[in-house]
């Protein structure tokens, strides 16, 4: 049997599961031209599975920036924007952001804005982008330092999720794409956090329903709040203390995945849920256990806190000033919005600095 789910959602399609590709041809056949872009990662590894997949797909060009976090920049942009100029791309063009959240964030960014919006269809080939970065119109670069400082919300025309590209992926992005599956489970599907509780992401056999089920519930979340103004801000979980240390590590010039990132702000997010959202300590302690199983400790410094602090404060979650964070109520339960002063959130880094167990 093959797993697949077709969603058609009006302005927006998504096809999961096995041999979505081939089921997909009549949106990749919708407009007039279409154009590829791809890393040189995703040249060499899914460029020719698309290609054996769908044979008779005429394509006009195939755009290629290099892979990587320090590439989703401006100049990357400009750069896309210069090649879709040189190959006359029109208003009734495509784009297929072909690789990982790189590519379809900054693909979807610089398609909605080259002549005020040409279409865009999200093909993702990591577990991350195939669970979370393609799906809810999030696209945007990193800029002066700060990630996702510019960008919009702007919708693919289909989100095309085939499991078959993940075969070549690295073991370090499956861990990252990890990290995504476990924080839908704490904040919203506590039958999938008891999948994995305990478990180490490389002995799971069975991925293709895990990944259904996420990118399902993604879809769930933000086709109900595309804005993001309320429920869809639980996705958040983990992302503002996560994203600052993402940051942190960049500004070095010493990238982590996002995953290692986002399982960081998990630990201390969960902290914080224990103080003030009413999770309890057995709970916490469970959450640790299943993040450390999987994710080395992140090396934290207590004279680092100002900085993550300062990198924190350009969080788009930043109210007049105050944090409001996502945090969990219990297992499979989020809420949003939660208001914490700075003191906490440096206890909460001083806590996973120090590895303090939860008793
Ligand atoms: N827009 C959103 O809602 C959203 C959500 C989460 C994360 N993100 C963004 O996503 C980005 C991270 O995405 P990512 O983890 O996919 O990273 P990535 O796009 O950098 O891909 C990871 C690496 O895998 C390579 N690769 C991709 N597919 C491959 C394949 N099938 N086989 C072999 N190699 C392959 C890439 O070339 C790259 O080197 C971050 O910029 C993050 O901010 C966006």
């Amino acid at each position: 049997m093959k797993p697949l789910i077709n969603l058609d959602l009006g302005e927006i399609s998504y096809c999961i599961g096995k041999e979505a590709l081939e089921s997909s041809e009549k949106y990749l056949t919708s407009r007039s031209k279409r154009y590829i872009l791809v890393d040189e990662n995703t040249e060499k590894y899914c460029l020719p599975v698309f290609k054996t997949k769908l044979p008779g797909l005429p394509y006009h060009g195939v755009i290629r920036i290099p892979s990587g976090e320090e590439n989703k920049n401006i100049d990357r942009c400009i750069y896309i924007w210069k090649k879709l100029t040189e190959m006359e791309a029109d208003r009734d063009s495509l784009l297929i952001n072909l690789g990982g959240g790189v590519i379809s964030d900054i693909g979807g960014f610089v398609a909605a804005t080259y002549k005020r919006g040409m279409a865009f269809i999200n093909v993702p080939t990591t577990l991350l982008g195939q669970i979370d970065a393609a799906i809810g119109g999030k696209t945007g670069i990193d800029f002066l330092n700060y990630k996702n400082q510019v960008g919009l919300f702007t919708d693919p025309l289909a989100v095309i999720i085939d499991t078959v590209f993940l075969d070549t992926l690295d073991d370090i992005f499956w861990q990252s794409g990890y990290a995504e599956l476990l924080k839908y489970g704490l904040i919203m599907d506590r039958d999938l956090w008891q999948m994995l509780s305990g478990k180490k992401y490389r002995k799971i056999k069975e991925w293709d329903p895990l990944i259904m089920k996420a990118a399902k519930d993604k879809v769930d979340i933000v086709r109900y709040d595309t804005q993001e103004k309320g429920i869809r801000k639980i996705l958040n979980f983990g992302h503002t203390i996560g994203h600052s240390i993402e940051t942190f590590y960049l500004n070095q010039g010493k990238p982590i995945t996002h995953g290692q990132a986002v399982a960081a702000g998990m630990i201390c997010e969960s902290f914080l849920s224990s103080q003030l959202a009413e999770l309890e300590c057995h709970p916490q302690g469970e959450i640790c256990d299943t993040i450390d199983l999987n994710f080395d400790r992140i090396e934290l410094d207590e004279k680092d806190i100002p900085e993550l602090l300062k990198l924190m404060k350009q969080d788009k979650k930043v109210r007049a000033g105050k944090f409001k964070f996502s945090l969990l109520r219990r297992l499979g339960k989020a809420i949003h919005d939660v208001e914490v002063d700075d003191e906490l959130v440096i206890k909460a880094l001083e806590f996973y600095i120090h590895q303090k167990k939860c008793s």
